[in-house]
């Protein structure tokens, strides 16, 4: 199977006091969704955006827009991130006790489903419930802890982009596997190389010039694929 490199900007580092036209410079700039990340204070040290963000961004933007729930308890809220529009809903692995169940509630309510893995976990939740591979649109191996754009890549990520395409062809999924956190021209090539093709950027796209930054990342992963 063939997965094409999509690039979703995250807007965590977009400039807030300016979202709606960074958001649409993403998307006129081939961003593929735009990446939003909801942060509760207490999965993760810090507060982002609420429910009502979907809305006030999705009215503007005409690609999806993905929900990235950085919270505890995440199944609470799959209701209400569906009604306000997300087109897909990542839950982190290590918050859903039963990985199946949440998987199920997105499906259910209508809106694509991603699972993120964080530096420090394993693939073994997934390799013990096989069929949520099948349901799931999109892998996201992370590349930082969450809860802040710009932080260093971790070492474990592209051996874990390696072990997710293999568990993928075991199980002849067709999730895309993305990497989320530091994300730029210098990691791109080898996340691209190992597998990945769903590049999730903030700090290195949301620049003073969003055209030419994200321009240079997909150049640099696609640079990386034709050599
Ligand atoms: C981290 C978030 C990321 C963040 C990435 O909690 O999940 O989406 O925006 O930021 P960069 O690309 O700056 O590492
Ligand atoms: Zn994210």
């Amino acid at each position: 199977m063939n997965f094409p490199i999509k690039i979703s900007p995250s807007i965590l580092s977009a400039d807030f006091g300016n979202l709606r036209y960074n958001a649409l410079e993403a998307e006129k700039n081939g961003g593929c969704a735009i990446h939003i990340d909801i942060m509760d204070g207490h999965y993760v040290h810090n507060f982002s955006f609420g429910v009502n963000i979907v809305p006030a961004l999705k009215k503007h933007v005409g690609i999806p827009i993905v929900t990235h729930l950085e919270i505890d308890n995440p199944d609470v809220f799959i209701g209400d991130f569906a009604h306000a529009g997300s087109d897909m809903i990542v839950v982190q692995e290590d918050t859903c006790p039963h990985l199946p169940y949440t998987i199920n509630s997105i499906k259910k309510a209508g809106v694509r489903a991603g699972i993120g893995i964080n530096p420090d976990r394993g693939f073994e939740k997934l390799a013990a419930n096989p069929e949520v591979l099948l349901k799931i649109d999109l892998l996201i191996v992370m590349a930082v802890y969450p809860g802040y754009g710009g932080q260093p890549f971790s070492p474990v990520t592209v051996p874990k982009i390696r072990k997710a395409c293999i568990m993928r062809e075991e199980t002849r999924a067709s999730f895309d596997i993305g990497v989320d956190g530091a994300v730029n021209n210098d990691t791109a090539p080898d996340i691209v190389k190992a597998g990945a093709n769903y590049l999730i950027a903030g700090s290195s796209v949301f620049t003073a010039d969003i055209a030419a930054s994200m321009k240079k990342l997909r150049s640099s992963a696609a640079a990386a694929l034709a050599i």
